[in-house]
Order: structure tokens, then sequence, then C-alpha cells
């Protein structure tokens, strides 16, 4: 899931199902609202004229998501979003399993392939998220965190938390990951950054990410030539047949896109909205122990990836009691399946001191969130560190003027603005 590029299934989404109402951020998007009690599998008409399923309920998301009649490749298989609207008049009355369009694949894009290429690549990468690299992390987190608060604090009393500590997270942790130089990490933030932000010019967008790929294409070669103790060096030297150049790249890229949004994501609007709730925020504050499930609960209650995991059936599947055909593309609902009332009670309230609700924030199955462990380490850190720091944390604008990232697939805010003594 990530706005770097790769699903478009967004754009042909009707809006009410992914643009939340403004003055309510955190709730479902208002279309998917009113759909509550039309059953847990719904069919949904695209912008373009296709059809697509919608899964709402959580235990027919995890079916779905666990089952390989359902397929991630979107090289192989078009999903909906990818037909004109001549070729939807053209495809109706044409059933049938969807015919791939690429026989192999070569490319590193593993969160777009099916087993058995998922398989190999995704077994190269769990290899790599070791307990002992985690710890390492942990460590540099806390560091990371501590630096741009003491830098917020430093430059005065105000600070859009996005650009001085959301952001910057993720972005250094992935630095870590990857093993960039010290000398090189503000060029990769400042055009990680530009490629990802709405605000850059289609011109700019494009620059950055050309930048970013030769960047990525030369750390490749320096880990080849003299490998480190980092996770990219590791894939470099320990795959077994070795991977391609191009493979690393895409494999980067993939962490990278995976990695940064999502999480910095998590940080600003999870800030947000904690400090709208302040009796739960003084009950953090009351007992830091409660942080493990304060990140779960934000993890449920946001789910910030809104409609971003998709599926196309290889076949005809009988999901929640709904017939989907093979060729279908099936969206998982996951603010609705995260609010699944047969799973939990008040599944609309923020409650951090809630029993762990199961979630499917991080999705499930073969492709449930790689990066999980350290998504919950980066924000078990963010909040604590900030919250810990600055006291008396709060709002420096009214919230109905945090500007909501509504025009993109991660939902979080484009910036918040906030002060402390
Ligand atoms: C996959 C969410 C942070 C790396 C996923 C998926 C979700 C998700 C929903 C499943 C996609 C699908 O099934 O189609 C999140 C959220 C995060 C987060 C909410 C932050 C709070 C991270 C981080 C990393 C990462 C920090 C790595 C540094 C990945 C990768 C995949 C993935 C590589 C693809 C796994 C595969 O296809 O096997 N993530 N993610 N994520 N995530 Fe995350």
């Amino acid at each position: 899931p990530t706005d770097a590029g790769v699903t478009s299934l967004t754009r042909v989404l009707p809006a009410d199902l992914t643009e939340r109402a403004a003055g309510c951020p955190f709730a479902p998007a208002p279309g998917l609202a009113e759909r509550r009690g039309r059953g847990t599998v719904q069919p949904v008409a695209l912008l373009n004229g296709a059809d697509a399923f919608l899964v709402t309920g959580f235990d027919e998301a995890r079916a779905v998501l666990s089952d390989p009649r359902f397929s991630s490749d979107r090289l192989r298989y078009p999903d909906a979003s990818q037909l004109t609207p001549d070729q939807v008049a053209g495809l109706a009355g044409q059933d049938g399993p969807p015919r791939p369009r690429v026989e192999s694949r070569e490319d590193g894009m593993f969160v777009f392939m099916d087993p058995p290429e998922h398989t190999r690549l995704r077994r190269l990468l769990t290899g790599q998220f070791t307990v002992r690299r985690m710890n390492a992390l942990e460590e540099r987190l806390r560091e990371i965190a501590t630096e741009h608060i003491d830098a917020m604090v430093a430059a005065g009393t105000e600070a859009d938390l996005v650009p001085a500590y959301a952001l910057p997270i993720p972005s250094l942790m992935i630095c870590e990951l990857l093993g960039v130089d010290y000398a090189d990490r503000d060029e990769f933030q400042h055009n990680t950054a530009v490629a990802l932000s709405t605000r850059s010019t289609d011109a700019e967008r494009a620059a950055a990410g050309g930048a970013l790929y030769g960047f990525i294409a030369r750390l490749v070669a320096e880990k080849r030539r003299a490998p480190a103790d980092d996770l990219l060096s590791g894939l470099v030297h320990e795959a077994e047949p070795p991977l391609t150049d191009a493979q690393l790249i895409d494999v980067a890229l993939v962490l990278l896109g995976a990695g940064h949004e999502t999480t910095a994501n998590m940080l600003g609007l999870g800030v947000l909205a904690l400090l709208q709730d302040p009796a739960q925020l003084a009950a953090l504050r009351a007992d830091p122990g409660l942080i493990d499930g304060t990140v779960e609960e934000l993890l449920r209650y946001l789910s910030i990836v809104q409609l971003g995991v998709t599926r196309i059936a290889l076949e005809d599947v009988t999901v929640g009691g709904v017939d989907v055909p093979a060729g279908a593309t099936v969206v998982i609902a996951t603010p609705e399946a995260n609010r699944d009332a047969r799973h939990l009670p008040d599944p609309d309230r923020l409650d951090l001191t809630r029993p762990r609700a199961p979630h499917l924030a991080f999705g499930h199955g073969i492709h449930q969130c790689l990066g999980q462990q350290l998504a919950r380490i980066e924000m078990r850190t963010g909040f604590g560190e900030l919250f810990a720091r600055l006291p008396d944390l709060r709002l420096a604008v009214p919230a109905e003027e945090v500007p909501l990232r509504n025009d993109m697939q991660i939902f979080g805010v484009h910036s918040l603005p906030v002060t402390w003594a």
C-alpha cells in the first residue's frame, strides 16, 4: 500500500468511500458508514464503470486475504482500475478467469506478487528482520526521536509536527535499514518527501523519483562492493541464487514505499487523535504501560490504509454468502472491518484500555505487513518520547483547520501545527 505509485484503484473508487468528513477525520468515510447493514461483502460500481466488491466484515476480509484464489499480482492480472470505460463495456458478459499478461516475473515488487515468486523474496526479507537488528534500530530510534524534539524545542514553541517529527522518523529508519551514509541522508529525505508530496508538481515528483531510483541504484552497487552491517548488504550478499540489481532496487523501493508514509501518517493522525481526546491522553500519561495498547488501538481506530488492500479473484469464490466471479476486483474496506461489531463492543470508540482487539491494519495472510515489528517500535517510541518530553503539547490551530489527506491513498494529515510552553 503505497502512494508512491503502484495502486491506482483509489482513483476509480467513489470519493464518498475514501474521503473522510471534515471535522470527523477518525471515522470511516461517510459512504462506508452509510453502507453499514448492507452486508459484509457488497458490490460497488467504480467510476470507470467496472464492478468491484467491497469487503466490510472482519471475518470475510480475513477469508479473502488467506485464500490463494485471490491474487495480489497486478502485473499479471489487471485490476478493474486498469480498464478504460470502453474496455469495461467490451468485457460485459465475458466472464471467466483473468488471462495473465506476463508469464513470469523478474522484478522485485513482491508486494504485488503471488507464490512462489512472492515466497522467495518474502523469505529473504524476513530473514533480514532479525531480533538483533530490531533491537539496534530501537536504540537508534530513541536517539532520532530525542534529537528531533530537541531541535523543535530549540527553534521555539511551535512547529509543524509532520516535517519536524512524523516524516523524519520513518525516513531515517529506512536509511538505517538500507545503510544510507549520514552524508547522503538529507538528499535522500528531500527526494523522498518531494516524490511523495501532493504539493509537488508532476515534473518535480518525476525528477525526485528519478533521483531516488538513481540513488538506490548507486547504493546497491556500493553494497556489492563494500558490504556493511545493514539489511540491504545482507540481501545483496546472502541471497542464493543472488538477486539481480533490478530486483534489489525494487525491494529497496518497496521498503521505502511501504514503510515511510504509513508510519508517518500513523504518527501524525495518531497525535491528532490523542490531542482531541484529553481523557484518553491523560490515561496514557498517567500509565505509560498503556503504550502498547495505545499503538494497537490507534492502528485499529484510524485504519489509515483505508481501501488500499485489494485482490483479484482467479476463480469463482463465495465469500460471506456472496458469489464473487473470477476476474472480479475485491477491495478490503479496512476501516469498516476494524469496526466490526461482531468482534468488539463499541467499535466506534477510541479506548486505549480495551482488551487487545484483533485488527487488520497490517493486513492478513502471506502479505501481512513485513515491517510491523519495526512500525510498532517506531510508534511506541514516537508517541512515547513526544508526550513525555512535551507534557503540554497542543494544537496550534482549530482542529477543523488541520489539512486532511483526503486526496491520498494513505490517510492522515498533510500538516499538524502544534505548540507547547
Ligand atoms: C505490507 C500496513 C509499516 C513494509 C503491508 C500491508 C499493510 C501494511 C496493510 C498489506 C498489503 C497487502 O496485503 O496488500 C502498514 C502500516 C504501517 C506499516 C499501517 C505503519 C503503521 C511498514 C514498515 C515497513 C513496511 C515500517 C518496512 C520498513 C511492508 C512490506 C509489505 C507491507 C514490505 C509487503 C509484504 C508482502 O507483500 O509480503 N503493510 N505497514 N510496512 N508492509 Fe507495511
